[in-house]
């Protein structure tokens, strides 16, 4: 791994960590500020946009549950870690503690599972998050949030508040500063109607943290295409607009596998006549790798502040140890330990970093 791997590795560790210790403390202390420190990638978009599954193409695995209305119920924060110690693949649930999943399979049954222990099998919604991490040697180091769809009305079985409450519940994730938006909008539907841009043009109006993503290029009307909106000239965005092919309905239905998706939509723009010019630079491989660079980009800018954050938690931490002792309880206790040895690690690494040549001269 590079220093800049490791050093994302362990922001998303630290992420971790801090919210397994929640509020502890009351909340407005340094591992809040952290938290809001480091960055976070929030999906965003309109019902059946395809949110999930560009999302799972992200991760190159089949995990979440998809499909059309509103399936997404509860917010899924999903760190990615990535490995090198030759382990096998697995995720675990913060709900769900030494319990190692190998079948991904069984993770989407969970989380539908953990999302209806709360919201019951309903068409409702709930703003409480279910924590997963994935643990894998082909993942890149991110933290994903994969969001409820905005709607326009409610249905049945939805009362007609839900409409409002799902925006404040999205819009609360990407109003964050350190919150990269990833912007989902169906390209069989006119991106002047775009659920996501609209919200996205709210809370980030000069585009600087927003990855604009066009899906379902492949159910466009014949002799139409998008062009424009792939090239910026439809709505432009500091980042580049990048298009993407997920499996349709039938191919879920078909369970045709992640590696042939990708394999499939490689081949669709590569002998397609309207973006086999663009096609090195689309897809969700492409996403992906460009979403971490990205990050990667973020987080060297502000390594100084994350340092100084760490320090103030590392302070904040050993007087907490020193102080609590015997009354804390021991889980929050192994926790804060958790927290202090990976501020303690993230400080090593970045002044080895220092030392060893300009930031990120590894690569
Ligand atoms: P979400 O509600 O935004 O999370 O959307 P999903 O990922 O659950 O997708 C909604 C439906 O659209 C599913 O049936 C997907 O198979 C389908 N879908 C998503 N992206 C594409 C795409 O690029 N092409 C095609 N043909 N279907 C897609
Ligand atoms: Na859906
Ligand atoms: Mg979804």
């Amino acid at each position: 791994m590079t220093t800049m791997e490791s050093l994302i590795g362990l922001v998303n560790r630290i992420q971790r960590a801090c919210t397994v210790l929640g509020d502890y403390g009351g909340g407005d202390n340094s591992f809040s500020s952290l938290w809001e420190a480091l960055p976070t990638v929030a999906v965003v978009g309109g019902q059946s946009s395809g949110k999930s599954s560009v999302l799972e193409s992200i991760v190159g695995r089949d995990f979440l549950p998809r499909g059309s209305g509103i399936v997404t119920r509860r917010p899924l924060v999903l760190q990615l870690h990535k490995t090198d110690d030759g382990s096998q693949e697995y995720a675990e649930f913060l709900h769900l503690p030494r319990r190692k999943f190998t079948d991904f399979s069984l993770v989407r049954k969970e989380i539908q599972d953990e999302t209806e222990r709360i919201t019951g099998k309903t068409k409702q919604i709930s703003p409480v998050p279910i924590h997963l991490s994935i643990y894998s040697p082909n993942v890149v180091n991110l933290t994903l949030i994969d969001l409820p769809g905005l709607t326009k009305v409610a249905v049945e079985g939805q009362p007609e508040s839900i409409v409002q409450e799902i925006e404040s519940m999205v819009r609360s994730y990407v109003e964050k500063p350190n919150s990269i938006i990833l912007a989902i909008s169906p390209a069989n539907q006119d991106i002047a109607t775009s659920d996501a841009i609209k919200l996205a043009r709210e809370v980030d109006p000069s585009g600087d943290r927003t990855f604009g993503v066009l899906t379902k290029l492949d159910l466009m009307d014949k002799g139409t295409d998008a062009l424009d909106v792939l090239e910026g000239r439809s709505y432009r965005l500091q980042q580049p607009w990048v298009g993407v092919v997920n499996r349709s309905q039938a191919d879920i239905n078909k369970n045709v596998d992640m590696i042939a998706a990708r394999r499939k939509e490689r081949e669709y723009f590569a002998s397609s006549p309207d973006y086999g010019h663009l096609s090195s630079k689309m897809g969700s491989e492409y996403l992906a790798k460009l979403l971490s660079k990205h990050l990667e980009s973020v987080i060297r800018a502000r390594i100084p502040s994350i340092t100084s954050l760490i320090n103030k938690s590392i302070d904040e931490l050993e007087s907490e140890m020193d102080h609590l002792g015997r009354p804390i309880a021991v889980d929050a206790g192994a926790q804060l330990y958790t927290v202090l040895e990976l501020c303690r690690a993230f400080e090593r690494i970045f002044k080895e970093h220092l030392d060893g040549g300009r930031p990120g001269g590894d690569r």
